[in-house]
């Protein structure tokens, strides 16, 4: 295969095959941490950090290093991003260095920028419109519980609360790859855009999936086989939290809404979670939640990521799988 340029910018960037192809590869790093190091050397990839952070940055801290290389991890406050520096000369400077760039930030135009400029693979770990890396991982748990990677097609996911954020964004794209029936609820006004409602409706329609967006919760959880939920309050929106303390009550996922989904339904929350809020102590503790494993499950399918993008790039079909 020839060597090819890829990025992770929003779940879409991966079709139905390539999905498959790097939740196989988060398998076989769930159980080898060790099962490719396509950094050895150590390459160093740089992981940028605009937003505050636990697990993106320990997932991709520990996972690069376990791949053989070296993260380069830097935050807003002690770089020339925070300052201003434009982000195509941010990207030229890394792109001459680093093998990969991993980037948190605000505007989903900002990651789009870098990719322009750089010339190696660029990975989104969470703007304001999407969350990929999270959604690979939280489908790598569905496959762990559910008899593997080809289970996903078919199944339905629920996703409750705020459905205009990143989250309810990248279940309802990534989960249209997988060709899952995807439903997401959520009140008046926080609901997802037209054209990404668009985008997921075209590709569920490709792999047998289904998209669902409701405002009542009920519907969304009825029968499904995985219940998602967020914080209703995102990174940057703090501003907003008397506003935003009001109109989700109804979309809290307790024992109650539980119940509607199937009775083996899995539970998971990107975290971090805010018990009392959006979900009760009783679901996120409770027997059907596998939010630890989810957590967990951000190292392997990161490092699968990363293997795969470095793959493709070089045209290395050995890190394909
Ligand atoms: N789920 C998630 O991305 O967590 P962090 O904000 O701690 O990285
Ligand atoms: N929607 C949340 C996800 C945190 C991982 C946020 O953007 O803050």
């Amino acid at each position: 295969m020839t060597g090819q340029l890829r990025h992770m910018l929003r779940d879409d960037d991966l079709n139905h095959e390539e999905q498959k192809q790097v939740l196989e590869l988060g398998m076989k790093f769930r159980e080898n941490r060790f099962y490719k190091q396509p950094f050895a050397g150590p390459q160093a990839v740089a992981v940028l950090f605009d937003k505050p952070s636990t697990r993106t940055r320990s997932s991709f801290s520990i996972g690069v290093a376990e791949l053989g290389g070296y993260p380069l991890v830097i935050d807003k406050s002690g770089s020339q991003l925070g300052r201003g520096e434009p982000v195509a000369d941010t990207a030229r400077v890394l792109t001459r260095m680093a093998y990969g760039i991993v980037w948190r930030t605000f505007g989903q135009d900002r990651v789009e920028e870098m990719a322009k400029y750089a010339t190696c693979p660029v990975v989104n770990a969470l703007t304001d419109d999407f969350h990929p890396c999270q959604v690979l991982a939280d489908f790598l748990t569905i496959a762990q519980f559910r008899g593997g990677v080809d289970a996903l097609a078919g199944k339905t996911i629920a996703y409750v609360g705020d459905a205009a954020n990143n989250m309810a964004n990248s279940y309802l794209l990534a989960g249209a790859v997988a060709g899952m029936h995807v439903r997401v609820a959520g009140p008046y006004g926080y609901l997802p855009r037209k054209d990404i409602v668009a985008d997921a409706e075209r590709i569920a329609a490709e792999n047998g999936g289904s998209i669902l967006v409701t405002t009542d919760p009920r519907e969304a959880v009825a029968d499904a086989d995985c219940i998602f939920t967020d914080t209703w309050v995102s990174m940057g929106e703090e501003a907003e939290y008397a506003i935003r303390s009001k109109p989700f009550w109804d979309y809290q996922v307790n024992d109650e809404l539980m119940a509607l989904a199937k009775p083996d339904a899995l539970f998971q929350h990107c975290l971090p979670a805010y018990r009392g809020k959006e979900v009760t102590e009783s679901v996120i503790d409770g027997p059907q939640s596998v939010v630890w494993d989810e957590a967990e499950n951000r190292l392997h399918a990161q490092k699968a990521l990363l293997t795969w993008l470095v793959g493709q790039q070089r045209g290395d079909e050995s890190l394909l799988a």
